[in-house]
Order: structure tokens, then C-alpha cells, then sequence
């Protein structure tokens, strides 16, 4: 399912004609569709066993109302820092459905996922565990635990979004799994009952996923046997999204089948796979350029609106907004207006473009939004959500004069 199409000659999502709100937002603008969102739940939710806990991922869009928008659904949230805590409960996500997850959690985040009374700590470390004790003991507190386990087994992903190996600093590494929970046993203040694993993120096959899960699946009856209590399964999340994706059905099959084998009840934690063909990135084309050898199509996005080209080598599909008739396709080299040669989004077969044009960046719903930065002291692009005909400015652009208040002139330069 895919709202976000051509009618006629105009690019609509939903039933919003995305020109038209391009004229009342301005660009560069994300633009998240409401239908969307709720499908990609949906179809998640009951495609894996009934009673798992589906913790979105908030990192990759964690837009208060598009949280709101999946809350009201029954998800749950994986957060990864306290400010992913504070919205996940500011979007109405109750704490009984909050897990947390990373590798380096302050002493504050903890007390804060202490206090809140969250469903699940996700802990990468020994070190983490002995923090999460004290602190807990102190405030008269028990954390509810899973240990994070590092299976050493390859996503066949993008390194740069590969997890689960023994080079990672993810996780307690597999062969040192029952020391590490034979170390929460003994410590005041920690419950854990549970087992965590995370390979990477956009996984194109299950086979990493089944490789992972059998590692842990054979632990389990050993944690068993030493007197640990397993009660949970948390799986994690990483499951691709676009063309090359895996099929959501058999993901399902595959984790409901590990949940009946080893007598665990399941927490999930997809991200890309909820949000990333929600949403669409809008731009106007400022100039186009001849180069030595190349024609450039300078758009007013950049890599500090979308990071994900220059930091991975990610290809996202571009279109015109204008379908025109106008001779053949051309190429272009989509480039932003940063002062980086990384700022390209690469090249595309195009109709001829004109300064003024619009154009669509598109599975740029998870992770987009998520990692934009202010460099070149651009502010990041607003977002807008869609729901059927209306919009909502869900974030709007900084302007530059609220970006300038920011810092401050000590007074030793006044
Ligand atoms: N759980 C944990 C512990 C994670 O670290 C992640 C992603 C997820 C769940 C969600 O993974 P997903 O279902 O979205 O694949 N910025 C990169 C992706 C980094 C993912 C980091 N962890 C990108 O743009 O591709």
C-alpha cells in the first residue's frame, strides 16, 4: 500500500496535492502520511504472535505526532536516551510499554526510566548492570532487565548499520552471556528475566535474523538451567524496507516459531519498517548547472536534511513533481546546497528540470527527519503530516532569527 502516488500529473499523499502544500509550507519539507504509519503497524502487528509487545523503534522518526499517531494503535516504544523517553510518554505511550535500549545510558537516563516505572532496560554491559543496581537499590527500586546479547553474526547490511558482530560495541558478547547473568542474579535491586538481541538495521534476508535467533534460542536452555528465569524474548528490530525487503509474513513465522520453542512471550522493535515509505522529502530545485562533465541539479535539501546518501551511500529514488511530456529523460546529479562534495544524492534519469521545479526524495520517513543537523547553519526541514485531506505542520522550520538566539556572547566578548 503506498498513498503517495501520481494522480494525473500531480504527487499526492493521501488526498493532499503535495505542490500546493509546497506553496503553503515552503521547502525543503517532509511530508508523513497518516495511512501510512498506521498500515505498516498494522500489517506488523498481525503479522507476529498476538500478545508481542511492538516497541517502535523512536529513532527513526520520533516526531511527537507521528509517536501519537502509532500510540494510538497500542505500539510501544524502544528508546534510546531520555529525551526519546520524554516523548515517548509525552505522546501518550504508556511507561508498562517502554523498553530502553543503548549502549551508553547516563546515570540520569536510568533514574529517569527508574522513576517513569518503564517496562523493560535493555543493558549492554556489566558495568551498566552494577550502575543500574545501585541506583535502583537507592531509590528502593527494582529494574526489570533484559541483557542485551551480542550473537557475533553478520546482518549482511551496511556495515555502518551492522550490530550484532563480535567488532560492534553492542551487547555482552555470547560466550561471556552466562557469567553476565549470573552477575545480575546476585545484585539488590535488578530483575531480569529476559534476553535481548539486535543484529543491524535494513536487513534484506531473514537468514541473519535465523542464524541470530538459533545462537540465542541455544542459550536460553542453558540460562534455564543455571536457575535463570526467561521469561521474554526482546528480538529487536532491522527488518528492511523498500524493493529488496523481506517478506513481513514469514519475519512473523520465523519469530513465532522462536517464541513457541523456547516458551518465551516476544518484544519487537521495528523502526524503518513502520516509518521509511511514510514519508517523502520535498524540495525546489534552485539551479541547474553544467559541470566539466556532469549537469547538476542544485536542490534546497542537503545532506544536513538527509544524511542518510552521504554517511551510508544510501540511494533514495527521486521524482519530479511536474510530469511533464518535455522531450526524454535527462541526467542529473541531485545535489544539495551544503558546502560538502558528500552533499549528493546521487544520480537520476529525470525530466529536464527547471529552477523552480519540485521534486519528491522518496523512503525518507525513518531516518530522514531523525538525523538532520543545522550545518552550514541551515535549519532542518519542517515535517507535515497527512490525513486524507488534512495537513498538519508537525514541525516547523526554525527560522534564522530563533537559530541565532541560541548561542550566547560571553560576557568577556560583549
Ligand atoms: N532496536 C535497536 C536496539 C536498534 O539499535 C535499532 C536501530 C532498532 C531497534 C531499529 O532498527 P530498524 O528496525 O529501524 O532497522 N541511521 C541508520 C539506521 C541506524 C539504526 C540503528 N539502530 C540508517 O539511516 O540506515
Amino acid at each position: 500500500m503506498n498513498p503517495i502516488v501520481f494522480r494525473g500529473s500531480r504527487l499526492f499523499a493521501e488526498d493532499v496535492d503535495l505542490a500546493s502544500l509546497a506553496e503553503h509550507v515552503g521547502t525543503p519539507f517532509y511530508c508523513y502520511s497518516t495511512a501510512v504509519l498506521e498500515g505498516n503497524f498494522r500489517t506488523f502487528a498481525s503479522a507476529v504472535p498476538t500478545g508481542t509487545l511492538v516497541a517502535y523503534a523512536v529513532k527513526a522518526n520520533g516526531n511527537l505526532a507521528v509517536l501519537r499517531t502509532l500510540a494510538k494503535l497500542g505500539a510501544g516504544a524502544d528508546v534510546v536516551s531520555g529525551g526519546e523517553l520524554k516523548k515517548a510518554l509525552a505522546a501518550g505511550i504508556p511507561p508498562n510499554k517502554i523498553v530502553f535500549s543503548g549502549v551508553g545510558k547516563s546515570a540520569a537516563e536510568l533514574s529517569l526510566g527508574l522513576r517513569e516505572q518503564i517496562f523493560q532496560f535493555n543493558v549492554e554491559s556489566e558495568a551498566e548492570l552494577e550502575l543500574l543496581a545501585k541506583l535502583a537499590t537507592s531509590a528502593r527500586l527494582t529494574a526489570p532487565v533484559a541483557l542485551r546479547i551480542n550473537p557475533d553474526v553478520d546482518a549482511q547490511t551496511h556495515a555502518k548499520i551492522s550490530t550484532g558482530t563480535a567488532e560492534t560495541k553492542f551487547g555482552i558478547p555470547l560466550e561471556r552471556a552466562p557469567e553476565a547473568y549470573a552477575a545480575a542474579a546476585r545484585l539488590a535491586g535488578i530483575e531480569v528475566a529476559a534476553i535481548h538481541v539486535h543484529l543491524g538495521s535494513q536487513l534484506t534476508s531473514l537468514e541473519p535474523f535465523e542464524r541470530a535467533f538459533r545462537r540465542i534460542g541455544d542459550l536460553i536452555p542453558v540460562l534455564r538451567k543455571a536457575g535463570h528465569r526467561i521469561e521474554r524474548a526482546d528480538l529487536g528490530g532491522g527488518i528492511g524496507a523498500g524493493t529488496a525487503a523481506p517478506d513481513i509474513v514469514a519475519y512473523g513465522g520465523l519469530v513465532e516459531r522462536f517464541a513457541r520453542e523456547h516458551r518465551v512471550s516476544l518484544v519487537l522493535e521495528p523502526g524503518r519498517v513502520i516509518a521509511a515509505n511514510a514519508g517523502v522529502l520535498i524540495a525546489r530545485v534552485l539551479y541547474v548547472k553544467e559541470g566539466w562533465r556532469k549537469r547538476f541539479a542544485v536542490i534546497d535539501a542537503g545532506m544536513n536534511d538527509l544524511l542518510r546518501p552521504a554517511l551510508y551511500g544510501a540511494h533514495h529514488e527521486i521524482v519530479s513533481l511536474r510530469q511533464s511530456d518535455e522531450g526524454s529523460m535527462e541526467t542529473y546529479d541531485v545535489v544539495g546546497p551544503v558546502c560538502e562534495t558528500s552533499d549528493t544524492f546521487g544520480t537520476y534519469r529525470l525530466p529536464p528540470l527547471h529552477a523552480g521545479d519540485l521534486v519528491a526524495i522518496l523512503m525518507v520517513g525513518a531516518y530522514g527527519a531523525a538525523m538532520a543537523s543545522a550545518y552550514n547553519e541551515r535549519s532542518p526541514a519542517a515535517e507535515v503530516l497527512v490525513r486524507d485531506s488534512q495537513w498538519s505542520l508537525v514541525r516547523p522550520r526554525m527560522n534564522d532569527d530563533e537559530r541565532l538566539r541560541l548561542d550566547r556572547i560571553p560576557t568577556w566578548l560583549e
